[in-house]
């Protein structure tokens, strides 16, 4: 039996090599020990660029138990502000987005400037001679790093660099930005946000699982066992079951590939890309070509990605393109958040039948998410009982192919979810 007493040793015991204890999902200890140490140590997709085009333009959202402000400053710099005024701590900004030339606290009305500065104190001869406004501007993140407009922050002043972070999984940025004709991508189509009882890592371990697909989203495959399609100009989907309910051969090629710190992603499983075409899918690869050139744009069109996780808390779909933000809210709450990727320069046809196909497969009255959700909340009650102390995660154990770096495995074992509890442990146990 564990320790209840949460030290680095039996912190690390709650990790096997093909077992996790169910405490990692039901433990309040145990996730506020996460707010510190993972969520207050790692990189954290925050934003994208093009949700603050202009000077002043914010959005404002979660890290972990940072309320923050993305915002962009008079001179075009990207900002990643503390939403927590310097006087006696509310959040100054309350709104999810917009556009302000100062925020201003609701409280007493001090006002910040986009760059945090504290720039006005009502009634000022009621300060202390003391009182010096420079020493109350927002804090601000203490490094920001940004890749192809992918905003991340870290919240420790310390520990592994942006780019050793973002490094190995730049191709799977690169994957979707590169789709865009003009080489740009924007989240300026809303988003699908959804909060679920349960643990956030049962998001995060379900991104890249390719196991629970035929079962969990059965009622998403007609009766010859493929999936609808969910991409402009495709006839049809993924075969994901063969006769008698088995789990279709295509489906179980699927691969799985993983770089360290918790980062993975799926292969994509080949659909009839030949045969992918409609009046405005047609239109979107003149446009791609035009830019980058025929053999370019063929590279581009040729799926290799499904989902992408950048570790703890982002990831990216190549099927039907989003991205999806991971916020834990408590041990057993979380938010996600699905933002609809636009491809700068695709036809409007083209992005528009994304955004519609992503209200029928991931918006909170859809097919496929609402599965995994259902999922998540039965896996949260099934948790709690105690006579069986171990979750399994040994699918594919010892199994495991290494290469310069990346491990690879069948996409229907679990050697992403090991992977992710071994950067887990890694942040809980530094201290
Ligand atoms: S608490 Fe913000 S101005 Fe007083
Ligand atoms: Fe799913």
């Amino acid at each position: 039996m564990l320790d209840s007493v949460l030290t680095t040793n039996n912190l690390s015991q709650l990790i096997e090599p093909g077992r996790v204890h169910r405490r990692v999902y039901t433990d309040p200890a145990i996730f506020d020990l996460e707010m510190e140490r993972l969520f207050g140590r790692a990189w954290l997709f925050v934003g994208h660029e093009s949700q603050i085009k202009k000077p002043g333009d914010f959005i404002t959202t979660e890290l972990g138990k940072y309320p923050v402000i993305l915002t962009r400053h008079t001179d075009n710099s990207v900002r990643v502000l503390i939403n927590r005024c310097t006087h006696r701590g509310p959040k100054v900004v309350n709104e999810k987005c917009g556009n302000r030339r100062q925020f201003t606290c609701l409280y007493h009305g001090w006002a910040f400037g986009t760059d945090g500065k504290l720039l006005r104190v009502p009634v000022p001869e009621g300060c202390s001679p003391a009182f010096h406004t420079d020493k109350f501007d927002l804090a601000g993140a203490p490094r920001v790093g940004i890749y192809r407009g992918f905003v991340f922050a870290s919240m420790a002043q310390s520990g592994a660099s942006f780019e050793e972070h973002i490094a190995p999984m730049k191709g799977n940025i690169d994957d979707l930005v590169d789709r865009a004709p003009e080489g740009e991508i924007a989240f300026d189509a809303g988003m699908h946000r959804y909060i679920y009882r349960g643990n956030w890592k049962l998001q995060v371990e379900n991104v890249l699982d390719s196991y629970h697909v035929p079962f969990s989203h059965a009622s998403t495959v007609s009766r010859d066992g493929v999936q609808f399609a969910r991409r402009e100009g495709d006839e049809k989907g993924t075969k994901v079951v063969a006769e008698g309910g088995r789990t279709a051969d295509e489906w179980k090629k699927r691969r799985s590939f993983t770089v360290g710190r918790g980062h993975g992603w799926t292969s994509n499983t080949a659909l009839d890309d030949g045969k992918r075409a409609s009046p405005a899918f047609n239109r979107y690869k003149e446009a791609l070509a035009a830019k980058v050139g025929a053999e370019r744009a063929q590279q581009i069109l040729t799926p290799r990605l499904h989902n992408t996780l950048i570790y703890p808390n982002v990831s990216i779909m190549g099927l039907n393109i989003h991205v999806r933000v991971i916020k834990p809210l408590a041990v057993d709450l979380t938010e996600v958040n699905i933002y609809p990727v636009r491809l700068v320069g695709a036809p409007d046809k083209m992005n528009f039948g994304n955004i519609r196909l992503l209200n029928v497969t991931h918006a909170a009255a859809s097919f496929v998410q609402t599965d995994d959700l259902e999922s998540f909340t039965r896996a949260q009650i099934g948790l709690q009982s105690d006579l069986t102390d171990w979750v399994d995660i040994s699918r594919g154990l010892g199994a495991e192919k290494t290469a310069d770096g990346v491990s690879s495995e069948f996409a229907t074992h679990e050697m992403v979810v090991r992977a992710q509890y071994q950067a887990w442990r890694d942040y809980m146990c530094a201290v």
